[in-house]
């Protein structure tokens, strides 16, 4: 019964998102964020490629976070919200609204864009979560940044943050694999396929050193 209640809640406050116009607005202000992050990193990249004649990335994947998910982390926090109270709380709290993810084909190249991209003055570092020197225990790996960048709106310059994930090509290709298991319920041989997981991941690690070393070897 308590759990019907939860999700009747839960459809109410999907429905006051989608049809609220602040929401549009809020979710407007998270969508010019990425624009400016990924212009920024585009010049970069384009920078690069005049220079060096490489591209420091090899894609870039931007998402907004949707009603579903918002209201999902929020629940999972523990964060009191009320209708007038969730955009506030969504604002303060929620710092991946804004999402983009950066794959490079080098690790090494992580670090250089992203000091790169830190090094502008109207970019502020809030968050680093180096999960690259620091793995998790299941092997995932990836930079992540939460970055405040300013929105020139009608109403004035707001900082917006937004949550920048660097990976390499390898390490995206383990992140996609691992959220597949994630996301898939009563999966069999659960526990196996969790250490195989992780032992790919060692695996990868070795192998974006290895790349790295023979890239340098070439550029020598
Ligand atoms: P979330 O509530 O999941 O956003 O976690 P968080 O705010 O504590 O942030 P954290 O930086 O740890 O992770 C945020 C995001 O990184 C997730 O939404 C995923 O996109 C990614 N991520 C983190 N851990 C894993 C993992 O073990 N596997 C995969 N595939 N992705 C992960
Ligand atoms: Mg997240």
């Amino acid at each position: 019964m308590e759990k019907k209640e939860n999700n009747l809640d839960e459809f109410r406050y999907i429905q006051l998102l989608e049809s609220g116009r602040w929401y549009i607005q809020m979710m407007n202000k998270y969508r010019c964020a990425i624009m400016e992050v990924e212009t920024k990193l585009n010049v970069l990249n384009s920078e690069f490629s005049l220079q060096y004649d490489r591209n420091p990335f090899e894609s870039i994947k931007s998402r907004l976070k949707s009603p579903g998910s918002i209201l999902e982390k929020l629940s999972r926090k523990h964060l009191e919200f009320n209708e007038d109270s969730l955009d506030r709380t969504i604002e303060e709290n929620l710092y991946d609204v804004a999402g983009i993810r950066v794959v490079c084909a080098f690790q090494e190249d992580i670090y250089t864009l992203s000091d790169l991209l830190l090094r502008q003055d109207d970019i502020r570092l809030i968050r680093t979560k180096d999960y690259i020197q620091n793995p998790k225990p299941n092997g995932y790996r990836s930079l992540h940044q939460i970055l405040e960048v300013p929105v020139f709106l009608k109403e004035g310059k707001i900082p917006v943050k937004v949550e920048v994930q660097f990976r390499t090509i390898a390490m995206d290709f383990w992140a996609s694999v691992d959220h597949k298991l994630r996301y898939k319920k009563d999966v069999e041989n659960e526990k196996e396929i969790i250490e195989k997981l992780r032992v790919c991941a060692e695996t990868i690690a070795s192998l974006d050193a290895e790349m790295q070393r023979i890239r340098s070897m070439i550029e020598a």
